[in-house]
């Protein structure tokens, strides 16, 4: 087999790709009245033309049970589909391929609810301070069909796969979390019990979607939890082996919360920083494993591509800031990412890079920052 190379054309997680370097989800919260807006097109545009291989989607909901506000895409009924369909081809018009990253927010919602917040267990949100009610067994069914539902639409829209939202604190991760799930029912209790949730909802999505329709996860090697109750590196290798059992296609590596020692989104002092759980998640699964965190140099993606099984990484603030990197390396320019890692891109007006804002935006986005800082919010 040929060297894996981040500008080869490869085929990972069942799907066929142009090169290796993906944007991983990021949450672009312009959607308008929870429906494709002409800003996401346009950004999805330009990261496409900028030479992504693959585009993960900022998360989309799939649950009429979920909170989240207007500026967030739900795929939860058919009307859904022809903006879908747009969002595909205006991605798929470049040569780059999309999968929509499917979610629940559960508790971590920063507007005002619309109605019962659920989750898995009555514990208290470590942000937001919200105390869910507790899915029914009869819900979780709903839940799981709702997947499957979504999930579809997708594929009828044309999207190339679909990407469970397994990590960050969303109500998969919650599910799987001894802090967080303290149900004892047929969801919680045990490991095995706590892993039901998300195996119920990769089987429905296969049985809805088909078994050769894509379907990826992203999980956290550890969710860092600093009283050590929280999903750990031990849980993260025996799910993805249980996964990876039952269909999983692809699995992408991430870690942390809002609250726990480290956020997903780390300060620039770190770089590749999930690298040793996906490395051993290579060597433990036959399914396709894809690197995210802190990737800002050509030269280390090259050396994690050629020295281990990882099969592809994938950038979030980078390409915020840079929508056209992946070009810009292939031409040759192989500076660092001009990324910072400052966070200022989590905008409440939407995704945008810090950098790019108006002299105004940024006094508006310093409070902003400043405030998520007061209120413990890691970024
Ligand atoms: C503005 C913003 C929005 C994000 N939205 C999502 C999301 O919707 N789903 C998700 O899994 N991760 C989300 N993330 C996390 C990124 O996908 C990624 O895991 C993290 O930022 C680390 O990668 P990076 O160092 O390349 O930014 C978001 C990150 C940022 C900066």
């Amino acid at each position: 087999m040929d060297a894996k190379k981040a500008f080869n054309p490869a085929r990972v997680g069942g799907i066929d790709v142009k090169n290796r370097i993906f944007r991983s989800a990021t949450h672009e919260g312009t959607a308008r009245d929870n429906k494709v807006s002409d800003d996401i097109l346009a950004m999805h545009r330009e990261l496409a033309q900028g030479g992504t291989g693959l585009i993960i989607t900022g998360y989309v909901c799939v649950s009429k049970t979920d909170n989240a506000g207007p500026t967030t895409v739900t795929v939860t009924d058919d009307a859904c589909i022809d903006g879908l369909r747009i969002w595909a081809e205006t991605v798929h018009a470049h040569g780059t391929k999309i999968v929509a990253q499917l979610n629940h927010s559960t508790t971590q919602i920063f507007s005002r609810p619309k109605g019962t917040v659920f989750g898995p267990s009555p514990v208290p949100d470590p942000v937001t301070g919200i105390v869910p009610e507790p899915f029914t067994g009869k819900q979780l069914n709903e839940l799981v069909s709702e997947f499957a539902d979504g999930a579809f639409r997708l594929k009828t829209a044309g999207f190339d796969g679909v990407q469970i939202h397994g990590a960050h604190g969303y109500l998969v991760n919650r599910f799987l979390s001894p802090a967080f799930n303290t149900r004892d029912d047929e969801y919680g209790g045990s490991p095995e019990n706590r892993r039901r949730l998300v195996l119920e909802i990769l089987t429905a999505i296969k049985t809805r979607c088909g078994m050769d329709f894509p379907v990826w996860i992203k999980l956290n090697g550890s969710d860092f939890s600093r009283d050590g109750k929280g999903f750990d590196r031990e849980m993260f290798l025996d799910l993805s082996r249980e996964l990876a059992e039952n269909g999983i296609d692809a699995i992408e590596v991430s870690g942390g919360t809002l609250f726990g020692e480290h956020s997903p989104s780390r300060s620039k002092s770190h770089t590749a920083y999930h690298l040793d759980f996906a490395k051993e998640l290579s060597e433990a699964v036959d399914v396709s494993v894809v690197l995210v965190g802190g990737l800002r140099n050509l030269a280390t993606v090259e050396t994690i591509l050629g020295e281990t099984g990882i099969q592809a990484v994938a950038l979030s603030r980078s390409l915020i800031r840079e929508p056209t990197l992946v070009n810009r390396w292939m031409s040759g320019d192989l500076r660092d990412a001009e990324c910072v890692s400052c966070n200022g891109c989590f905008n409440p007006k939407g995704t945008r890079c810090f950098f790019h804002l108006s002299e105004e935006d940024k006094a508006f986005q310093k409070r902003v920052m400043k405030l998520m800082g007061a209120m413990g919010k890691k970024t």
